[in-house]
């Protein structure tokens, strides 16, 4: 499945619109650099739970074994899911092409944004880094140190319109690629961009893909090249709890929880930064490029006035051969990643078996998702049934529908998506009791039955008011239902896929798995709106009273117009990325493939704490 996925996104890549970016998405081009085929047995999912969750892991014991070589193969019963025969009726044609109108500018706005981030710190500090500090650039050094171009790019948006200022991709590329066959999370900083210093939301950019790594219990490879904090903003990045000091922390728990870290110093490592190599399990170190220190020489000539390289005070033969802080030198950074790939292949996993051909074969839905773009609603009046959209996503448009008749506000069912089996809960209008009540059932079925969750949200853009008794009743009843849905979301430990299609809206959002309930990948369309109240709603809030009011009210309504987009949202990393409509089956089919590699590292039982450097 693994390989056959691959494979098919392989030969797909040409058939892709051009504005399809290449880093959003793992899509395989270079086969000749790929260790052997890998594939991923349809097998029950284990639980995926960082260590800091107060969750109960599930009891190894109950873990089917693996065939480990034995060259068992094993296969799904078979399943014929009933075809979904969602057509676009003629009254549709007004919404849809209200929809198609307003994705395409939302593309527009997607492909300037990618192109902003796409040039780092700019033309001159591009210049500095490269002629001057000879080394190589953050894009370059993940073509090095990955099997392939492209990889799952996580939050490229995040830093853009903060209030200090445009940070380019916060200063750091994170996301998921390969390495020898293993996914990976990589933690890369982007010295163009202020010399690689970390803002506050490059703090908060590294926390999560640390989070992905432990969700997904992935190893995690930091490519280190950092002036340490941003000074001027101190305040916001010293001293809090998820600040600074976390990455250090995170470091030791997900090494107690068995989940590989490695460090390759290809620029400056100062202050803080000096303790991310010296906490990963391995480290490797480049010559002339890397440094580690507390404090640089010109610390060192302030306070000795003693004129000291930086080489001598804490480069890589120093650190190899001295302190012992790294463990691999290299004598130039295409050395570093080499040495990187091959720690990699003696981390104790193993990779996927080869599947029987009919396995491998995916089907692509009847209708194409190039016409998600017409059915990614423009605001919550334009929302067309959800399965239309399903038929678009699905593979062969399957759908085998769960409680059809029952809360039709919220549509439930299985589904293949690039092969893999998931449980889809998509919003269908407002989230009724009825409708929380089926989503709370489905939700613990697929749990109960370890299938993975992807949750297709478009909430209601207002909450709901009480002024009779009778309204009283059903919101009361709605309330109860809802809770129950949430705390089934909640405790689910099946991985959850978020996918923001349209209104991401008060209560009902938590519901239906948005970012405060953990979801493992959160991504959102670009026309995808995120506020407590819809723009236009704040009435709903605060009813307004005299002349005062209404300007008030105005007010609040271009504010949450503003402050609503999904740019708006991913560049502050409330989730990880805005995707097109018509990438979705393949970023999900990636992030379905990224979450089961779990299965496959030996010897996760035994219990272990952090490693400790000399
Ligand atoms: N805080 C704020 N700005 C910083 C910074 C920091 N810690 N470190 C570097 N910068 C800024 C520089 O002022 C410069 O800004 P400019 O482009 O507006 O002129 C930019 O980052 C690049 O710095 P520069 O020194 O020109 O680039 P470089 O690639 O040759 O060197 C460093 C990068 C990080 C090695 C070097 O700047 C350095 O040693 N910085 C101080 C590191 C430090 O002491 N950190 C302690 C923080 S706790």
């Amino acid at each position: 499945m693994y390989s056959c996925l691959a494979r098919s996104l392989r030969c797909n890549v040409g058939a892709w619109p051009s504005y399809v970016p290449s880093s959003t998405l793992a899509v395989l081009r270079s086969p000749d650099r790929r260790s052997p085929d890998h594939h991923c047995p349809h097998r029950p999912l284990t639980s995926s739970l960082p260590l800091q969750e107060a969750r109960p892991l599930r009891d190894p014991r109950l873990t089917p074994a693996r065939s480990m070589g034995t060259g068992t193969r094993r296969k799904r019963p078979p399943s014929a899911f009933p075809v979904l025969e969602e057509k676009l009726q003629p009254i549709h044609t007004h919404v849809y092409e209200a929809n198609l109108r307003n994705s395409t500018a939302c593309q527009q706005r997607y492909v300037t944004f990618r192109e902003k981030v796409r040039k780092g710190g700019g033309e001159n500090a591009v210049a500095r880094h490269t002629q001057r500090n000879k080394k190589l650039l953050v894009r370059d050094r993940l073509r090095l140190l990955l099997d392939d171009e492209d990889f799952l790019e996580l939050s490229p948006f995040a830093g853009l319109g903060l209030p200090y200022g445009d940070i380019p991709s916060a200063g750091c590329l994170t996301g998921v690629g390969r390495i020898n066959g293993l996914w990976c999370v990589f933690i890369a900083n982007d010295a163009t961009v202020k010399g690689g210093t970390a803002y506050p939301i490059t703090v908060k950019k590294q926390l999560r893909a640390q989070d992905v790594a432990m969700q997904n219990r992935l190893p995690c490879v930091y490519l280190v090249d950092s002036g340490g904090a941003f000074l001027p903003l101190q305040s916001e990045i010293f001293p809090d709890k998820n600040q600074g000091g976390r990455t250090f922390y995170n470091e030791a728990i997900m090494s107690a929880m068995r989940i590989p870290q490695v460090s390759v110093v290809c620029g400056s490592c100062t202050a803080g930064g000096a303790y991310i190599p010296t906490m990963a399990e391995e480290a490797v170190m480049v010559h002339r490029i890397g440094t580690i220190f507390l404090g640089g020489p010109p610390l060192v000539k302030a306070a000795t006035g003693e004129e000291v390289t930086p080489e001598d005070l804490g480069g890589a033969t120093l650190h190899a051969e001295v302190s012992g802080c790294v463990d691999h030198f290299a004598w130039d950074e295409k050395e570093a990643y080499m040495y990187t790939r091959n720690i990699i292949s003696t981390l104790n996993y193993e990779l996927p078996e080869e599947e029987e051909e009919q396995g491998r074969r995916v089907e692509q839905p009847l209708h194409s998702p190039e016409e998600l773009m017409g059915l990614a609603p423009l605001n919550y009046n334009h929302s067309l049934d959800v399965k239309l959209l399903l038929s678009r996503l699905t593979d062969g448009s399957k759908f085998q529908e769960f409680k059809a008749r029952y809360g039709t506000s919220l549509v439930t069912g299985f589904a293949k998506i690039e092969g893999h089996l998931v449980g889809i809960v998509a919003s269908n209008g407002e989230l009724s009791c009825a409708a929380s009540l089926k989503g709370s059932h489905f939700v613990q079925l697929c749990d109960q039955r370890d299938v993975p969750l992807l949750f297709l949200q478009n909430t209601a853009p207002r909450p709901r008011h009480t002024h009779t008794l009778s309204q009283a009743d059903t919101n009361s009843n709605r309330l109860k239902a809802q809770g129950s849905m949430m705390s089934a979301v909640a405790c689910a430990t099946v991985p959850k896929i978020t996918v923001v299609i349209g209104g991401c809206y008060g209560a009902d959002s938590y519901a239906m798995c948005g970012r405060a309930f953990d979801p493992h990948f959160l991504f959102l369309w670009p026309n995808a709106r995120v506020s407590l109240v819809a723009p236009g709603y704040a009435a709903a809030l605060t009813p307004p009273e005299g002349e005062e009011g209404e300007g008030a009210l105005r007010k609040i309504n271009k504010r949450l117009e503003e402050e609503s987009s999904a740019f708006f949202s991913s560049g502050r990393l409330w989730d990880d990325g805005v995707i097109l409509p018509q990438d979705t089956r393949k970023v999900v089919g990636v992030c379905l493939t990224i979450s089961q590699q779990q299965r496959y590292q030996l010897s996760t039982e035994k219990t272990c704490s952090p490693m400790l450097r000399v």
